[in-house]
């Protein structure tokens, strides 16, 4: 069979598989065709949207590549099935931004079992079978958040807490990391609750946190859609100047806007790792190799230093 015939196949058995038209032309001068499939856990929320739109403008740049990109729209059963309709139809390397940890374990080690490399981004997996994990330190941005909250306030002060997904990766370090920073003392968490990374369920637990205490210092939420639903609830209080509210991921178009307009007092910038995601996919499928892990950088954005672009942290 010619490469032209058999990735017109490969992409036939993708389109059928996937619900996706793989409709890619053969623009390569006879060069092969890589397909990459793609599994986000949902689009709903603005990073997520921004870490695909990473991934297609890094591979537009390699016209060897095509992305076939999957949406989980937060199921996690639909996400497993994306794994394993991946492996079936023989794609070169999947790329997966899980929901949650453990149900996406097994699939991404079949995968591997398969002799596809699975790239794990953002959200971990458990334990070791997977090609390699790319994604920011959440214990360490969560650590930062702790001690600069500590600082501003004081040493002393009722904290709320908004935590992302707890069977998500992120959400647990961004908690542990967070409670290592504020430190023993007189830094009091009173409430805290999961509002599973969205705004209205951050809005929602606000609003309880509000009609339960007169007092409130500081929201920490572990994103910036949940502390900017934070914020909504306590100015529909008319009590938003009370407090500081402080979030993660300062995307150029939400958190650090946030902080310009004052909205959020610091946003700890998370990367998305889509141009990494595809800079390793490319070496994997040259053949080297490549570790099994790599941790993004992250930025403390605050109204002192927005305009200079943030500060470094850690
Ligand atoms: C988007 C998101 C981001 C957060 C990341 C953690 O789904 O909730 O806001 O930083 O996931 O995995």
């Amino acid at each position: 069979m010619s490469s032209m015939w058999r990735l017109a196949a490969r992409l036939a058995v993708v389109a059928a598989s996937t619900g996706i038209c793989g409709c890619a032309e053969d623009k390569t001068d006879g060069e092969e065709v890589m397909i990459i499939g793609m599994s986000q856990c949902n689009l709903g929320e603005p990073w997520r949207v921004q870490m695909n739109s990473e991934i297609k403008q890094a591979a537009a740049k390699h016209a060897e590549l095509k992305i076939v990109f999957k949406d989980a729209q937060n199921d996690t059963l639909k996400q497993r099935a994306h794994l394993e309709e991946f492996v079936s139809a023989g794609v070169e390397l999947i790329i997966v931004s899980p929901k949650e940890a453990a149900p996406l374990t097994e699939p991404v080690a079949k995968a591997v079992q398969a002799g596809i490399p699975v790239i794990v981004l953002d959200r971990r997996v458990l334990g070791e079978e997977y090609t390699c994990f790319i994604g920011a330190d959440n214990r360490l941005i969560g650590k930062a958040a702790g001690e600069w909250i500590r600082n501003k306030a004081g040493g002393k002060g009722k904290v709320v807490e908004l935590k992302g997904l707890m069977t998500s990766t992120p959400g647990q370090d961004r908690h542990t990391g967070f409670r290592e920073g504020l430190g023993e003392g007189e830094m009091e968490v009173v409430f805290e609750a999961d509002m599973k990374w969205l705004e209205p369920n951050a809005r929602k637990e606000m609003e309880s946190a509000l009609a339960r205490f007169q007092a409130i210092d500081v929201v920490y939420a572990h994103n910036d859609p949940g502390a900017h639903g934070a914020w909504l609830a306590a100015k529909a209080a008319g009590r938003e100047q009370e407090m500081l509210f402080v979030g993660i991921d300062a995307l150029p178009h939400e958190g650090v806007v946030y902080v310009r307009q004052g909205i959020l007092d610091a946003s700890f910038q998370y990367p998305t790792g889509g141009q990494e995601a595809i800079d390793v996919a490319l070496k994997i499928l040259a053949g080297q190799k490549v570790p099994k892990e790599i941790t993004l950088g992250s930025r403390i954005f605050t109204k002192d230093n927005v305009d200079t672009g943030g500060q470094p942290i850690g």
